[in-house]
């Protein structure tokens, strides 16, 4: 986000504040509870949006040199992440190609090879099978023949990229279309991996999207905590292709507005949040402190759970400052969860379970809600579904 866009998004949220307005769809929308609660439609989800869609699985610095690794099995499908001996990024099927166990150990590391631990074969950094325990039980198979399974990976303005199964080459344009610059301008690659949190709902993981994807409950469910410095019911909104910038202002900017400085020198990350939706499941969250990614995935093949994967990365001008004032990283990630499992994900589970007692058959979406009007058919788009009209009014 160059300074130009800064500075007409920040002229657009003066003016909402000014005019009592926020970013405005045209009209309402009307989503079916069923598309929380069907079975059938949660398998199509995880086999297009969760298999043949290109997902954002972090920042680079999640992989910082030649040799570190990530073993991720978020996606269903067991992903293991590497930065290889030339530095470049890549991704394999995390399965052995012996008898399928898996070959890394979850989480994140560093290593010079994967012995699998089973029975032992061993790979590289690069994929190759390096050797097989005891090769004389196996003829003469051939090794070449026996690397772990690529994955479609790319690594585009400091974001992961992953296709969960093998096939096409992941276009840049599929994944960031049109959101290049301002993926650029953040200068992503710099922000250091902070912390990561696992948090689960009892909710369809397109409902727990919802949840980041407005601020006009922020003043209401959020009274006693992230609303106190949030303005509510205020917020921009600009589609890219499949995905959504939403920017959200903060209390301070009223300061900017009362002592009038002059919007050139509004200091822009303080007082307003950058949030992205990136098409399918993941909301990005630019802020003063650094980068939140937050990474929504349906759970157990149930369309009424989910998991939700919290990743931190601390800005790169913070980090000293937070080091030597000895804040807690920990502290602030907790903090982060205690928002959204009290609050966003304790109400939508409650939501979850009336949809599945069929009380209620649609949601009503306002005018003002207008990333969530793009998310639903975006995602509906991406399955071949019809789209849901938009009601003027
Ligand atoms: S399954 Fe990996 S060595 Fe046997
Ligand atoms: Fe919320």
């Amino acid at each position: 986000m160059d300074k130009s866009e800064r500075l007409r998004v920040l002229g657009v949220i003066r003016e909402h504040i000014a005019n009592k307005t926020t970013a405005d769809a045209g009209g309402i929308m009307r989503v079916p509870m069923s598309d929380f609660t069907c079975r059938q439609l949660s398998a199509q989800e995880q086999d297009v949006l969760f298999r043949s869609t290109p997902l954002c699985m972090g920042l680079s610095s999640a992989l910082p040199e030649p040799g570190t690794y990530w073993s991720d099995n978020e996606t269903g499908i067991p992903i293991l992440m590497v930065r290889d001996g030339e530095g470049r990024f890549r991704a394999y099927a995390n399965v052995c190609r012996h008898r399928g166990a898996q070959v890394a150990p979850e989480g994140r590391g560093s290593k010079a090879r994967f012995m699998c631990p089973y029975h032992a074969w061993t790979y590289g950094i690069d994929g190759k099978l390096m050797s097989i325990n005891k090769k004389s039980h196996f003829g003469n198979v051939c090794r070449e023949e026996l690397s772990l399974f690529e994955l479609p990976s790319a690594e585009l303005h400091g974001t992961l990229w992953v296709r969960p199964v093998q096939g096409e080459p992941i276009d840049e344009a599929e994944c960031l279309g049109g959101l290049e610059d301002d993926m650029a301008h953040w200068k992503l690659a710099d922000f250091p991996f902070a912390h990561t949190q696992i948090i689960d709902a009892r909710a369809n993981w397109k409902m727990a999207i919802d949840t980041f994807a407005e601020n006009y409950h922020v003043s209401i469910l959020h009274a006693e905590t992230v609303g106190k410095e949030m303005k509510a019911n205020v917020q921009t909104c600009d589609v890219f292709r499949k995905n959504v910038r939403f920017v959200y202002p903060n209390q301070k900017l009223d300061l900017m507005r009362f002592l009038s400085v002059d919007m050139e020198r509004w200091p822009y990350p303080q007082i307003a949040s950058t949030l992205y939706y990136l098409y399918p499941n993941v909301i990005m969250v630019v802020d003063t402190f650094g980068v939140d990614l937050v990474r929504i995935f349906p759970l157990e093949g149930s369309p009424s759970k989910s998991r939700t994967v919290h990743t931190w990365y601390v800005s790169p001008q913070m980090e000293p400052r937070l080091k030597e004032a000895g804040y807690s990283y920990e502290e602030r990630v907790t903090r982060f969860r205690d928002v959204i499992v009290d609050e966003d994900y304790e109400t939508i589970a409650k939501i979850q379970l009336n949809a599945e007692r069929g009380i209620q058959s649609e949601w009503l979406l306002g005018r003002n809600e207008v990333a969530l009007h793009h998310i639903h058919n975006a995602l509906r788009s991406g399955l071949g579904r019809d789209l849901l009209p938009v009601e003027e009014m």
